[in-house]
């Protein structure tokens, strides 16, 4: 089978992966995501910095690429991401009006999700609004709108596309913390404002060896009574890599995969892309590498077996 086949048949969750207009023109990449995957969701081209880099002017060239793909392959489409600090224009940074910031956020909401209203199957609506330690972020959203901007940016979501899922998306959720208790938190004050948020995102950017509270954390998650899902997994490997830490990488896939699938709450898992040499980890991360399922030659790797087995 592959993997999402098997998710489906297993339960009816989803597969997926990121990807973007310049991978998916290449046929080795494209071929792959249309055997193996049932999801997509788009690397950058639906970020602010993207879709509006200037304000009121929209170009969604590199959105309607992804979207018209997956449409034509039968794929479904997470959309990332509407209100985020970061790829986020300097003009958006330089408002310094509640008011003048409120209708810039329900703009910008309206046109983008208005634009694939019915394509898409759920929308990371706010995207890493906690810090590291589980305080809320400080960026232009919260200081002049405080926690509100959230529900801001759900109302318009919703308003926008009424029958798409809206989630809460964010990173450093796969273990106890500070930053878990306070996201849960945080969606309990959502709910009890009667926000409509329907799901919580766990990004699951991990380190090889260190994915033993995942399956507990997501729990957690789950008992907010939300639906909740993985978002843009990777398990990065520190450098040298050898056989044995790609070993260890098949474990840990599994180990993070059958997480997923063992929780009726959690309706899919996306890895945040194909093959190694094009993952954000090699820039980012230079002390680490092959964090994917996919090596940079297209072969498979062991991580991919042990992802086929949890699946
Ligand atoms: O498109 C420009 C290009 O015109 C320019 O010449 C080039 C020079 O740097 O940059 C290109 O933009 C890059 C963009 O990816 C598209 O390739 C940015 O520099 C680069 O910063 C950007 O990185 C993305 C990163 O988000 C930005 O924060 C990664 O591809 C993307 O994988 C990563 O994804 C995020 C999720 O959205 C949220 N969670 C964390 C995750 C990993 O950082």
């Amino acid at each position: 089978g592959t993997l999402d086949g098997t998710m489906k048949a297993n339960g009816g969750r989803y597969f997926g992966t990121c990807s973007d207009s310049g991978l998916l023109s290449q046929s080795s990449e494209s071929n792959l995501i249309k055997a193996e995957f049932g999801q997509l969701t788009p690397e950058n081209s639906m970020k602010w910095d993207t879709v509006e880099a200037s304000q009121g002017n929209f170009d969604f060239q590199g959105a309607d690429v992804l979207v018209d793909f997956a449409q034509q392959n039968g794929k479904i489409v997470r959309g990332h991401t509407l209100v985020w600090h970061s790829q986020l224009p300097q003009w958006v940074s330089n408002i310094n009006s509640a008011t003048t910031l409120t209708s810039v956020i329900q703009n910008h909401i309206s046109q983008l999700v208005g634009r694939y209203k019915g394509k898409i199957y759920a929308w990371d609506v706010v995207n890493e609004v906690l810090d590291d330690s589980g305080n809320m972020r400080s960026d232009v959203f919260y200081n002049l709108l405080g926690e509100n901007f959230i529900d801001i940016a759900f109302a318009a979501a919703k308003a926008a596309d009424p029958d798409a899922l809206l989630c809460i998306n964010d990173y450093n959720l796969d273990g106890p913390g500070a930053k878990i208790d306070s996201l849960i938190a945080l969606v309990g004050r959502l709910k009890s404002r009667g926000v409509p948020i329907d799901c919580i995102g766990s990004q699951s950017h991990l380190i090889l060896g260190q994915v033993g509270n995942v399956a507990s954390a997501l729990r957690r998650l789950a008992n907010t009574g939300l639906k909740v899902m993985i978002t843009e997994l990777d398990i990065r490997i520190p450098k040298p890599v050898s056989q044995s830490q790609l070993n260890q990488q098949q474990q840990d896939y599994q180990t993070v995969v059958s997480a997923c699938t063992a929780l009726s709450p959690c309706i899919g898992v996306t890895v945040w892309g194909v093959s190694d040499k094009d993952s954000w980890v090699d820039s980012t991360f230079p002390s680490y590498d092959d964090p994917l399922l996919w090596d940079g030659n297209f072969n498979k790797k062991p991580a991919y077996y042990g992802a086929l087995a949890g699946a």
